[in-house]
């Protein structure tokens, strides 16, 4: 694991979108991995600035979100669909069509999810992963308890997760129980996995991640083994970490220069 650590919030989002555009400005048909969430919001803001600055396109890039929720149709303010429409396709080059979230609302959502995996498949998989980190430890929709060699499937959504994302619902508008996501062997199977977390709020479940047992008590805790994860955390979400001096010293500032996993 790269572990980066940085002062705030603003420079770990920019770092993160650095990673992504460097992936779509040196790849011939770039495939990512997408998150949602309020942390993606900023890296989302960055990505899209980076292209404002020009240089490269996402003409030949597809994507693949992490996850949608079940029962929600696409123009549904409160969809994931939405939330990628409104903070990163709508300012970007991107062929909408190459952009890709399980289908919440789909009659046979079984199929779904394994059609789902198998055009993540025909793609040759995702160059680079982006990741947010639940307070519960949760990657995707990978609630704890999740199965570390699971694919993309129903999951319901625990109620930890639930009280989070409360807030993006508003009104009449009940919050699902249930989403589709990619499962943890799906996310280890993306060839970089960029997980980004900031604020004192994520700090346990940072320490379970990096420095507590493999295990799906912490779903997050499965990217001790992958080979190319990158994990790039704030000062705050940091806090706790028992060996945060030895971090700093093997990539001080958050500098991934050269340096392995
Ligand atoms: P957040 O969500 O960025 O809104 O904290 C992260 C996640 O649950 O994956």
């Amino acid at each position: 694991m790269k572990i980066l650590i940085v002062e705030n919030a603003e420079i770990a989002t920019e770092k993160a979108a650095k990673i992504l555009k460097d992936v779509v400005a040196n790849s011939p048909n770039p495939v990512l991995g997408l998150a949602t969430g309020g942390t993606m919001l900023n890296v989302y803001k960055h990505l899209v600035k980076q292209y404002e600055q020009g240089g490269f396109s996402f003409s030949n890039t597809s994507t693949f979100n992490l996850d949608e929720y079940i029962g929600l149709k696409e123009q549904d303010p409160s969809s994931y669909r939405s939330y990628m429409n409104k903070n990163l396709f709508d300012y970007i080059d991107i062929k909408i069509t190459n952009t890709h979230l399980p289908n919440g609302t789909s009659t046979d959502l079984y199929e779904e999810a394994i059609s789902y995996e198998k055009k993540i498949n025909e793609l040759n998989g995702m160059d680079v992963l982006l990741l947010g980190l639940g307070k519960n430890g949760h990657i995707g929709f990978n609630e704890p308890s999740s199965s570390l060699g699971s694919y993309t499937r129903i999951k319901r959504l625990s109620q930890d997760t639930c009280k989070a994302n409360k807030k993006y619902f508003t009104g009449n508008n009940k919050m699902p129980t249930h989403a589709i996501t990619m499962g943890i062997q799906t996310i280890l199977d993306a060839r970089h996995c960029v997980l980004v977390a900031t604020g004192t709020e994520k700090s346990s479940a940072v320490r379970d991640m990096i420095e507590g047992a493999i295990a799906s008590r912490c779903p997050a805790s499965a990217l001790q083994l992958h080979r190319n994860a990158t994990v790039i955390i704030d000062k705050k979400a940091a806090s706790t970490l028992s060996y945060i001096d030895d971090y700093l010293y093997i990539h001080p500032d958050g500098d991934d220069v050269l340096l392995s996993h």
